[in-house]
């Protein structure tokens, strides 16, 4: 396992859209394992791969129970909204205010290629589920915001 570079703001690789993956290689088993000691050593909630570098459709979303191995993710359903803080490792100490879905069904497919459904997300995974498919789709956490978080605000 390895710890990968995390693309920061400004990269032009974070507008663009990642591939689905087609096969589950060696190459992809290997980049889900490297995300999850990236995203453990980042404390952060979630990692899509195009922020290691990588235009797959991979992500490891952790929302406090462990990492999830989260492969050609898509959202199936959402339901309500609310305005929640938000922030993303490529955006180091940037918190904005987004609308996000209250509950969130998706899919995906996990590392033995088997199709899991998450019914009804809410909080946490919910909102890194939103955000962590936005980044394969090249959207940014400061696009479409509320409005930016005052520095203080959090503390
Ligand atoms: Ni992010």
């Amino acid at each position: 396992m390895a710890i990968l570079n995390i693309v920061k703001t400004g990269d032009d690789i974070l507008k663009k859209r990642s591939r689905p993956v087609e096969k589950i290689d060696e190459r992809v088993l290997t980049l889900l394992d490297d995300m999850k000691e990236t995203l453990a050593k980042a404390n952060g909630a979630g990692l899509a791969a195009v922020q290691v570098g990588i235009l797959k459709r991979v992500v490891i979303i952790d929302a406090g129970e462990g990492p999830i191995e989260l492969i050609n993710p898509e959202i199936i359903s959402t339901e309500g909204s609310e305005e929640l803080y938000e922030g993303c490792l490529s955006f180091p100490d940037v918190w904005v205010v987004k609308k996000r879905p209250i509950k969130v069904t998706g899919k995906a497919l996990d590392r033995n290629g088997n199709e899991i459904y998450f019914e009804n997300m809410t909080g946490i995974m919910a909102q890194a589920f939103c955000h962590e498919t936005d980044h394969l789709n090249g959207k940014l956490l400061v696009d479409d915001i509320v409005r930016y978080v005052e520095k203080g605000e959090l503390e």
